[in-house]
């Protein structure tokens, strides 16, 4: 059930300026009557992204993201329609309607689940100090006990049920706890807690809520992982959450966030002062992770385990950010450490100062290329040449380019002149990649003017009317506008050449869309004047100054973009559109004559 009206949506929307709100966002500038920018939702250099205030909507012709004012706050904000429909609501003023039944239901479902979490949490925290296992534990792991109470850290009683009889005595009940994912009901129909003989950390959400628990074992001999955390639950979604966002958030330094592995890591380094850290929970670092944070800072470190493990989830990192905003820099530790290990033993100083030396993304995956590869040969020379030709095409920066090209001229006695052009001739195939996209995509939705769509009405539906396709034939598929005009022309070109009749039953029955089934009997009974007054004679005259235009356009866009090394290709369209330009010409003459 929808919880608001198509109009009630269409209001909000109407009465927000996707300008102004876009503009909280990018950077505008006005062309035309629409508006450009640097698209937020991909890397690059020159923008690609538009804003349409008479559609109300906007368009990237680099990734093809577009769409309405809600749709942007959904993607760049990371929320639901109900959220980005709000925001906008309050922004302009308007007073939504108090909610369905339905949602209302859900946003009291959350509440309930938010209460369970913080009863829960008090409940584990309370406990640790009765436990002296778990007390020693903290000690063990040199968790003091400022920063026990900064995380709310607590410990979870040996037993089956003890979580769910507290939160039973504070007025929760049992399909509240299963679903949210404290509480486990097995195939037999038993209920019991989750979470058992585990020191308890809790996740809280950006906003400081709780939203669900790791739970680390604390004896290697225990039973189950290292660490249990909750499910995915209607208020905890792994892949959109970061451990410590709500604190670090407020101690961004140096417009720095730095990214760890684990809970330990981010409560080491906070315990030694550096607070300006996240942990993703037992997932990968995604995409979404990285937006979230670029609303904070503009800088990420990944600083991931020393071991392998840590190295190839820091590779997997960069690949899934190759298209962030966000500056990334990688800080490596030695194999046998990790943040937590390594900030206890060496203490705030040593780790600021490895930090001050973290390397960019672009040094980090050099290094990696280099790697396996020998140096020595020539072989191992060009393989590096190679893959860093690669890394240094994402690069957005001349400085960072200049700077990186000396770097690796020196390392394989390539020059940096050639090094320069190969990096150049990437980018530019993936420019005109992109220009190719855009062609493709105006092509598409280029407004077909009037007249020529009414002269393709009117040719194409003379030929049925006389059930002859003679007419047709001194033109080709190309005349015709892609879409409904394109396929019926050939429709009807294929029932002359399997010599069937040229009847509106044959056309609609080689014609495979159901829509345009529909347009062309709603166009074969129009009583439109202009329609019936056009003679074939001028209409065949406007589809043909039509089609030399459209060629005309679409050849000079493709000798803009078409690779300049290729003079073959390049002549050939040069050649067409002369020939094409004289055609267009001539006919001007000619009918300046008449
Ligand atoms: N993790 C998990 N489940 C596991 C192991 C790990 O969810 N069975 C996640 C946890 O979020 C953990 C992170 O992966 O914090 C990193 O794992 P690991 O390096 O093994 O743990 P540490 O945080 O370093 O914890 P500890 O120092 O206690 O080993
Ligand atoms: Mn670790």
């Amino acid at each position: 059930m929808p919880k608001y009206s198509r109009e009630l949506i269409d209001e909000v929307i109407e009465a927000n300026s996707i300008v102004d709100v876009v503009s909280g966002y990018v950077t505008l500038k006005k062309t035309g009557r629409n508006y450009t920018g640097l698209c937020p939702f991909h890397n690059e250099k020159t923008p690609s992204f538009s804003v349409s205030p008479d559609k109300n909507l906007f368009y990237c012709f680099g990734c093809q993201e577009g769409g309405s004012t809600i749709d942007f706050l959904m993607k760049i904000e990371n929320i639901d329609f109900l959220e980005a429909l709000e925001m906008l609501a309050a922004r302009a003023g308007i007073t939504l309607p108090k909610t369905g039944d339905f949602d209302e239901a859900r946003d009291n479902q959350k509440k309930r689940f938010y209460q369970i979490h913080r009863d829960l949490a008090n409940f584990y925290y309370v406990n640790l100090k009765r436990n002296e296992q778990a007390k020693n534990y903290v000690l063990s792991r040199g968790i003091d006990q400022n920063i026990r109470k900064d995380f709310g850290i607590g410990f979870a009683p040996n037993a089956w049920r003890a979580g769910i009889g507290f939160l039973t005595e504070r007025g929760h009940t049992i399909d509240d706890m299963i679903a949210c994912g404290v509480a486990i009901r097995n195939d037999r129909g038993d209920i019991y807690d989750r979470f058992r003989n585990r020191l308890m950390i809790p996740i809280l959400n950006s906003g400081g809520k709780v939203i669900g628990f790791g739970g680390r074992k604390m004896n290697d001999e225990d039973n189950g992982p290292k660490y249990l955390n909750s499910p995915d639950t209607p208020i905890f979604n792994k892949g959109y959450e970061l451990f410590n966002l709500n604190q670090a958030k407020k101690n961004i330094s140096g417009d720095q966030l730095i990214v760890v592995e684990g809970y330990m890591d981010v409560i080491a380094l906070c315990q030694n002062g550096v607070k300006n850290c996240v942990a993703s929970l037992g997932t990968s670092f995604t995409l979404h992770h990285a937006k979230l944070i670029g609303r904070y800072a503009k800088e990420i470190v990944l600083c991931f385990d020393g071991d392998e493990a840590g190295n190839q989830a820091t590779q997997k990192a960069l690949t899934e950010l190759k298209d962030s905003r966000v500056r990334i820099k990688v800080l490596r530790l030695d194999p046998k450490d990790d943040p937590d290990s390594f900030i206890r033993r060496e203490g705030t100083n040593a780790f600021n100062q490895v930090l001050k030396n973290a390397m960019t993304s672009t040094s980090y995956l050099l290094k990696e290329l280099e790697k396996p590869l020998d140096m020595r040969s020539e072989d191992g020379r060009i393989k590096y040449a190679e893959g860093a030709i690669n890394i240094l095409s994402r690069l957005d920066s001349d400085v960072s380019l200049s700077f990186y090209t000396k770097q690796i001229a020196g390392q394989t006695g390539i020059s940096e002149q050639v090094i320069l052009g190969a990096v150049q001739k990437n980018g530019e195939a993936r420019d005109r990649a992109i220009g190719r996209i855009r062609l493709n995509y105006q092509a598409k939705t280029k407004k077909i003017k009037k007249a020529y769509a009414q002269a393709q009405c009117a040719v194409l539906r003379l030929a049925i009317e006389e059930k002859s396709a003679k007419a047709l034939s001194q033109f080709s598929s190309s005349y015709f506008s892609k879409g409904f005009y394109r396929n019926v022309f050939e429709a009807i070109m294929d029932c002359a050449n399997a010599e069937t009749p040229i009847d509106a039953i044959s056309v609609m029955s080689v014609l495979a869309d159901e829509k345009d089934i529909n347009t062309l009997q709603k166009l074969l009974v129009s009583q439109d004047e202009d329609l019936i007054n056009i003679n074939f004679d001028e209409a065949a005259d406007i589809i043909n100054k039509n089609y030399l235009e459209n060629e005309i356009t679409r050849i000079t866009s493709e000798i803009k973009l078409c690779d300049p090394e290729d003079t073959e290709q390049r002549q050939q369209l040069l050649k067409q559109l002369t020939v094409l330009k004289t055609v267009q010409s001539n006919k001007e003459e000619a009918n300046g004559k008449r």
